[in-house]
């Protein structure tokens, strides 16, 4: 089908293949990249910048500061995957961090007021629950059209779905006192990230 809408022109750069042929089996593709630039903007900012903050607050509760910073260090590892991609798609991360941070796609996970360690986990669970609700739009619009996009969202939406489970975990044991298992251990070194990694995966 790809080959009846050939747009690119021998030796041309202004133009990619790599673009030509997903928006030929349906992608909209200027729609993709401003979602990827609100998702990055969400792993980078609304998380991973946050998630720093709240870490620090959960002093006295190991346990809790350890399952965080593997959440912390795997949105990182999100934001670096993601990033790329946007780029080989024609577009590119806005030139002023306000604005990006503007335009994250999950509001800003901000220190709770208190900062307890209920009020930090239920933060840190809807802040996943957002992700997973972002990441999985990608997957909808690149699926059967994309590979390559879809492999990455897939990848980040199955280490957000894990981070839900945590924090669900902590959450009903910190606030309620009940066992809801994540089905889960710790990682094995922090921020592993075992689906997304981009150490040894993509990013240096
Ligand atoms: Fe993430
Ligand atoms: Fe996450």
């Amino acid at each position: 089908m790809a080959d009846n809408k050939q747009v690119v022109k021998h030796g041309d750069i202004s133009q990619r293949v790599g673009v030509e042929v997903i928006r030929a089996r349906g992608v909209d593709v200027d729609n993709l990249i401003k979602m990827l630039i609100a998702n990055a903007g969400a792993e980078f900012a609304s998380t991973y910048y946050y998630y720093t903050i709240l870490r620090m607050h959960l002093a006295g509760h190991e346990d809790y500061k350890e399952i965080c910073e593997d959440a912390r260090l795997e949105d990182r590892a999100h934001w670096e995957l993601i990033v790329p991609r946007i780029y080989e798609l024609g577009g590119e991360l806005p030139n002023d961090l306000k604005a990006f941070h503007d335009g994250a796609g999950c509001v800003a996970a901000k220190l709770p007021d208190p900062p307890t360690a209920v009020n930090i986990l239920t933060l840190l669970l809807e802040s996943e629950r957002c992700a997973i609700r972002s990441w999985i739009a990608i997957c909808d619009i690149t699926f059967g059209k994309d590979p390559r996009t879809y492999d990455m969202a897939s990848r980040i939406l199955n280490e957000e779905i894990e981070h839900e489970a945590w924090f669900i975990e902590l959450l009903a044991h910190e606030r309620d006192g009940k066992i809801v298992p994540s089905g889960h251990f710790r990682r094995g070194t922090p921020g592993e990230a075992p689906y997304s990694k981009n150490a040894h995966f993509y990013n240096p």
